[in-house]
């Protein structure tokens, strides 16, 4: 049988449970072993107990449970060259051919190049007398499957994350909550949330919440001062008799000098040019945590159950896939054309380029 490990990295996004119990599940349905390996990539260098065979009660319950129930790190060691060989040692000694990762595109990245590395890995255990002759020939080949989990809907090659619509209902909620208090001393907010260096989660919790402006990364504002052009805004929906500001800013927002917005400064101009009692909410980790919502689950189980097919139909000459969704359709492209396209946002955002940046990011918004 096949021996399918799976393991979640990088930040936890809510849907990565149901991810990983589709994997396991249908994996077992399809003739599999299915391992889950325990705290992400460090659970791979580690090995022992962190490689855990599972079995169809191990993951009973966990399409409502948030967070991600197999753990999840930044792993530095598997950053490293010794690392990624203990990490070859422990799936060779566990007799597992391929690898599910559920995680953003840094931990996506590494997977691949685990893989593109696997064959020298091998052949180095080999030298060492880690591995036998027999284990190098038999494991010669690694498959890889990328899942994308991330709050941030950050990805190309999908258009949709596992965890973003939760965290995105889990903002509006708050943005709404902060709104009643707003509305009763009819203050100014600033709110701050997460997205690193996309302004996904802003923009779609601006829309979904009626927030008077956004700073988003991808769409700097483009006046030189744009101050101004903020403060006009919200004096207008004031004398339009609204008795409450929403300023929604991104972590990544900047200027179009590329330099950081901070909601500290929003909060100082809004204060000194409109008088406005104001107050900054930053949303932190409540953005990422709790239930998922049906979508997530949703997502997460159509697409685990396509990670365990790609990894069926896999062969050493079809590079790794990644299972995205476009279209309301599941997609399984190139990971690495998704990484690489990934990477042109940064690259487009540090160029001043950010009509491109918003094209790559989400072409419905574009000019
Ligand atoms: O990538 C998910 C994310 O929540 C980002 O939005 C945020 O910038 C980062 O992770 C926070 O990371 P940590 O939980 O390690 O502080």
């Amino acid at each position: 049988p096949r021996k399918i490990a799976v393991l979640t990295s990088g930040g936890d996004a809510a849907g990565m449970n149901a991810s990983v119990r589709a994997v396991v599940r249908y994996g077992i349905s399809k003739g599999c072993h299915v391992y889950g390996v325990y705290e992400g990539y460090q659970g791979l260098v580690d090995g022992g107990d962190r490689i855990r065979r599972m079995d169809w009660k191990s993951v009973r319950g966990w399409l409502s449970v948030g967070g991600t129930s197999i753990g999840t790190a930044r792993c530095m060691p598997f950053k490293t060259r010794e690392g990624r060989l203990r990490a070859a040692e422990n799936l060779v000694h566990h007799g597992i051919d391929s690898l599910i990762v559920c995680g953003g595109d840094g931990s996506l990245t590494g997977a691949d190049v685990f893989r593109s590395e696997w064959p020298g890995l091998l052949d180095e255990l080999k030298k060492a007398n880690r591995i036998t002759e027999e284990d190098a020939t038999t494991y010669g080949h690694l498959t890889i499957v990328g899942l994308v989990g991330s709050i941030d809907n950050d990805m190309a090659g999908t258009d949709i994350t596992i965890g973003a619509v939760t965290s995105l209902h889990r903002i509006c909620e708050s943005v709404d909550s902060i709104g009643t208090t707003a509305l009763s001393h009819s203050r100014a907010f600033v709110i701050e949330v997460m997205g690193r260096h996309c302004g996904w989660l802003a923009l779609m919790a601006g829309i979904a919440t009626g927030a008077d402006f956004v700073f988003i990364p991808e769409r700097p504002p483009m006046e030189d001062d744009w101050e101004s052009t903020m403060c006009a805004v919200a004096h207008r929906h004031r004398m339009l008799g609204k008795r409450k500001t929403v300023i929604i800013v991104a972590e990544g927002a900047i200027d179009k000098s590329l330099k950081p917005i901070r909601p500290e400064y929003i909060k100082d101009i809004l204060t000194d040019r409109l008088g406005l009692d104001t107050r900054v909410t930053t949303l932190g980790h409540t953005q990422r945590g709790g239930s998922p919502a049906a979508f997530d689950r949703i997502l997460a189980t159509i697409q685990g159950v396509a990670s365990v097919d790609a990894v069926l139909r896999s062969t050493p000459e079809t590079p790794s896939p990644l299972i995205g969704m476009t279209s309301n359709k599941v997609t399984c492209g190139p990971l690495m054309k998704a990484v690489e396209l990934t990477h042109e946002v940064a690259k487009a955002i540090g160029e001043k380029n950010f009509a491109r940046a918003m094209e790559l990011r989400d072409p419905q918004f574009a000019e």
